[in-house]
Parts: C-alpha cells; sequence; structure tokens
C-alpha cells in the first residue's frame, strides 16, 4: 500500500529528497498576488511544501491532508510552532472538507493517485469559484534510466503501470474543468555521488517500492548487486552518476 510506504519513509524522507524540496518551491513561486483565507493542501509528506506555504502565507490557516497515518503524525509533531496548520489523513482522491477552499495547493503527491482524472474532478469541486490551484507534479521521465535498467535485470518484478505522461496531466486537468494560467514541463539530471548513494536515496524517499522504479516483488541480493553495478556503468558522470526527473507545474483557475 502506498500509505505503509511512506509511512516507513517519513523520518528519512527529506535528506534525500532535494528534487521534491525544487518542485514545492517552483510551485510556491508561481503563486500570483494572494490573500486567501484558508488552504488546502494535498499530499502533504514530512511537510517540504507546508513549509513554504506557511512562510508564504503565515496567517492563513491551513488544512494538511495526508494518505499515510505517520506522515501526518511526523509532521504534526514536527509543526508545532504553526498552530493554523490542521493535519488530516484522508485520500486526496475522495476529500471534502465541508467547505469550499480559495487556494489549494499539491507537489510531489498526485502522480501517487490511483485515479488522476477522478482526484481533478474532486480538486474542482474542494475550489472555490474564485479560487487557484497551484501543483507540481512527477512524470513519466523520472528515474527513467532506473526503470529500464529493472526491466532488463528482473522484467517479470517491474511494474508496467508508470508515472502519468505530460499529455495524459493536461488533458484531466481540461476534462475537469480547469483554466491554465501558467505551466512549466521541465527533465533535469541529477547527480549522486555513486549509484549505491543514489539507490539508498531514492529508498529513502519511500519511492522504490512504487510505479516509479520498481517493483511487483522485491529485488533478490544478486539483482540489487547487478543493478548497482549497471547503473554505475551505464550512468556515471565527471560529477557522480545522474538520474532524470520530468517535472510539471500548473497554476490553474476555475474561470
Ligand atoms: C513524495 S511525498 C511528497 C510530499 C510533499 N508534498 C513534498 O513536496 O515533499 C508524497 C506524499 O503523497 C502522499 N499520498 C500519496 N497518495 C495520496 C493520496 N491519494 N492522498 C493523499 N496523499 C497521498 C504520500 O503518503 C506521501 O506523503
Amino acid at each position: 500500500m502506498i500509505s505503509n510506504r511512506f509511512s516507513a519513509a517519513a523520518e528519512t524522507y527529506d535528506r534525500h529528497a532535494r528534487p521534491q524540496l525544487a518542485l514545492a518551491q517552483s510551485v510556491v513561486s508561481m503563486l500570483p498576488g494572494l490573500y486567501p483565507e484558508k488552504i488546502l493542501e494535498l499530499g502533504s509528506g514530512t511537510g517540504q511544501l507546508t513549509r513554504l506555504v506557511v512562510e508564504h502565507f503565515p496567517k492563513a490557516p491551513l488544512d494538511a491532508v495526508d494518505l499515510s497515518e505517520k506522515m501526518v503524525e511526523y509532521s504534526r509533531a514536527r509543526f508545532q510552532e504553526s498552530p493554523q496548520i490542521n493535519w488530516i489523513v484522508d485520500d486526496a482522491q475522495t476529500f471534502w472538507g465541508g467547505d469550499r477552499y480559495p487556494l489549494i495547493v499539491s507537489s510531489s503527491a498526485l502522480h501517487w493517485v490511483t485515479d488522476l482524472r477522478a482526484t481533478f474532478e474532486n480538486i474542482y469541486q474542494c475550489l472555490e469559484p474564485s479560487g487557484t490551484f497551484a501543483l507540481g507534479m512527477m512524470l513519466q521521465g523520472t528515474l527513467k534510466e532506473l526503470h529500464e535498467l529493472r526491466t532488463s535485470i528482473a522484467p517479470e518484478k517491474t511494474p508496467s503501470i508508470t508515472l502519468p505522461i505530460f499529455e495524459e496531466v493536461v488533458a484531466c486537468i481540461q476534462d475537469a474543468g480547469f483554466k491554465k494560467k501558467r505551466q512549466m514541463h521541465s527533465e533535469e539530471a541529477i547527480l549522486y555521488d555513486d549509484a549505491k548513494a543514489f539507490l539508498k536515496a531514492i529508498h529513502e524517499q519511500g519511492v522504490t517500492g512504487g510505479k516509479v522504479s520498481a517493483g511487483n516483488a522485491p529485488l533478490s541480493r544478486t539483482e540489487l548487486s547487478q543493478l548497482v553495478v549497471d547503473y554505475q556503468e551505464n550512468y556515471a558522470t565527471s560529477g557522480g552518476v545522474s538520474a532524470s526527473y520530468e517535472t510539471a507545474t500548473f497554476l490553474l483557475t476555475k474561470s
């Protein structure tokens, strides 16, 4: 289950979540001059985006929703100095807070939902008519090197489902009724010291068992050693080994 995987990673996530922090920063940098009375964050995790949003809007009450109970517990304890945050365990796909929000934000989370279309339709319902939805998502090119190597080493253990492609996200956004005010789409290579450090980092982000890179079943010791050797051989550069992250950010409104 996705919530179990992230619960296990709650305490190690931030140390290795550089690409996710960069995406959260890009979501906040897209926000226009707004004075929201209340904010909803979906997939708040350890609070990387939450922290930036609270710095941006220190007075606004914020409902932070995450599917993982442990992530919510961890963040509630960590953000004790921010009583305006209401931490909630719930599913972004079906969450309804009882009232609409003028601002909804999410980063590095919605690519995990099982039904992206239903999730965007739900978010549309949660947004006030004049509201804004600022979104950052990881896309299919993320960790594509690792996915390819896994497929060659253990094809039966590699899932056919992968992260959404840009066009699919855009179609779901439009079909839900959102209007795009801004969008950015990028692919970046992130460097890690070596293949072992890279695999440790993504394990500690909670993504190794997920659809990004991973598995219907864990790799055996031999397969894992092969993966380390092949990754080092194929993706080493002068500064370490590289891994791709494909992301998109959107600023959306209802009208
Ligand atoms: C990679 S973390 C990102 C967290 C944070 N927003 C950040 O920018 O670092 C993804 C989070 O999404 C949560 N998540 C996954 N599916 C979800 C869903 N359907 N509803 C709510 N949260 C979900 C996970 O539990 C995890 O905490």
